[in-house]
């Protein structure tokens, strides 16, 4: 497949880009794979996450030929201390026709440019065991694999383990 990082405009998403934004969630939850998210959001719960971000929060949408064909979303690791405040999570989801092209790394390069900016100082992410290429790709950027949660999916009744990956910045 072709690489396209050159077509690609990256942005911050907003409100307008809930629509595109929910019906990749569609996409790659019908999927089964790739995500825990086992039923997609809804517009009204998605425009609720964009609009709860905080200032030190964010989601990166990939465009090409004015199409959002992808996105990548950035958040704290928890809301509950400010002991892990320096720590990012980060998610990243493209229709399929667009995978394996450069997209995501375009994504990534915005992504932790913005988590250095705003304090970050690593990225801890998880992925299940079965989306080998996903630990494939968070490899290529530098993750590391740290541990694992088993069996702590469980989508159509069948189990998945949960891979830790960080990456310091
Ligand atoms: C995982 C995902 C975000 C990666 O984005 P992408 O644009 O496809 O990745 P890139 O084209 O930037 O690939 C960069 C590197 O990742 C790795 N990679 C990406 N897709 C891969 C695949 N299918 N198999 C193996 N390695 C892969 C490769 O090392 C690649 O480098 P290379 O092209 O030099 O070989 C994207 O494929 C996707 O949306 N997948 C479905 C949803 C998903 O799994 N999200 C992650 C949930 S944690």
């Amino acid at each position: 497949m072709p690489n396209i990082e050159g077509q690609v405009l990256v942005r911050p998403a907003t409100l307008e880009d809930v629509p595109a934004i929910v019906a990749i969630w569609e996409t790659v939850v019908a999927e089964r794979k790739y995500t825990a998210v086992d039923t997609p959001f809804t517009w009204e719960e998605e425009r609720a996450y964009i609009s709860s971000l905080s200032a030190r929060e964010i989601i990166y949408v990939a465009e090409v030929a004015g199409q959002v064909v992808g996105f990548q979303s950035l958040d704290g690791w928890v809301k509950y201390t400010h002991s892990m405040d320096h720590v990012g999570q980060m998610g990243t989801f493209l229709l399929p026709a667009f995978r394996g092209r450069g997209i995501g790394h375009r994504l990534t390069q915005a992504t932790l440019d913005f988590a250095r900016r705003h304090g970050y100082e690593k990225i801890l992410i998880y992925v299940r065991q079965g989306n080998t290429e996903a630990q494939a790709f968070y490899a290529s950027l530098g993750f590391v694999p740290c541990g694992k949660l088993s069996r702590q999916v469980k989508i159509d009744g069948q189990y998945d383990d949960e891979i830790f990956m960080e990456l310091f910045l």
